[in-house]
């Protein structure tokens, strides 16, 4: 079998609509501590799926200024198709307390990739009209993810993938090429954040 989870992207699959249940349980619960990820996850492991090191999604039907959001290693990633005007105003600002370029958050400027976990206390955030807001303290991100404002202390993260082929994204597995990765914590597994690099490996 191969290591991909093309399950995932099917929306008939048991693995998905279990995903998908697990997200909208989050979204809406009204206990915070129910709302974060974590609890949720502990709750039901799924051993199949956490062990998964790839998730391959098809982006062909994601409309500009639409979200699709696929599981990987048992996380939410949101795959957002910006607009050019999203794509302009994001060129305009480095965000708020964790500035950075939106070059450096995206391989293709039309395409964001952001692991859906706030990155306070681990809730799932809510796709509102200039971003992502959480439902449990209210942290503010905008359409590259950046952290504009609340208590999270830091962007969503941008998990390691690439494009393969026109139409299909491999998340888990950074184009080395075009991505330089770090874990969050080097003792954690998994919490890995990627900045888009030039051919010769500096930051864009
Ligand atoms: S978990 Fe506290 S603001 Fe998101």
């Amino acid at each position: 079998m191969s290591e991909h989870d093309s399950d995932s992207s099917n929306p008939e699959s048991p693995e998905r609509r279990e995903f998908l249940g697990k997200v909208t349980g989050v979204v809406a619960g009204t206990g915070i501590a129910a709302a974060t990820w974590p609890f949720i996850s502990s709750m039901n492991p799924s051993t199949d799926v956490l062990s998964k090191a790839t998730t391959e999604a098809d982006i062909s039907d994601i409309a500009p200024g639409q979200v699709h959001t696929v599981e990987w290693q048992g996380k939410p990633v949101f795959i957002l198709h910006r607009t050019d005007q999203q794509i302009d105003k994001m060129r305009q600002s480095e965000g708020g307390k964790d500035p950075t370029a939106d070059q450096k958050r995206v391989l293709e400027p039309n395409w964001l990739v952001v692991v859906g976990i706030c990155t306070h206390l681990g809730c799932v955030p809510n796709r509102v009209d200039d971003g992502w807001l959480c439902p449990c303290h209210g942290s503010v991100y905008d359409n590259s993810g950046r952290i504009l404002r609340g208590p999270a202390p830091r962007n969503l993260h941008v998990p390691p993938y690439q494009f393969v082929g026109e139409n299909r994204l491999l998340i888990g597995q950074a184009d080395p090429q075009r991505q330089r990765c770090e874990r969050v914590d080097p003792d954690a597994a998994g919490d890995t954040f990627c900045v888009a690099t030039n051919p010769n490996g500096k930051e864009v």
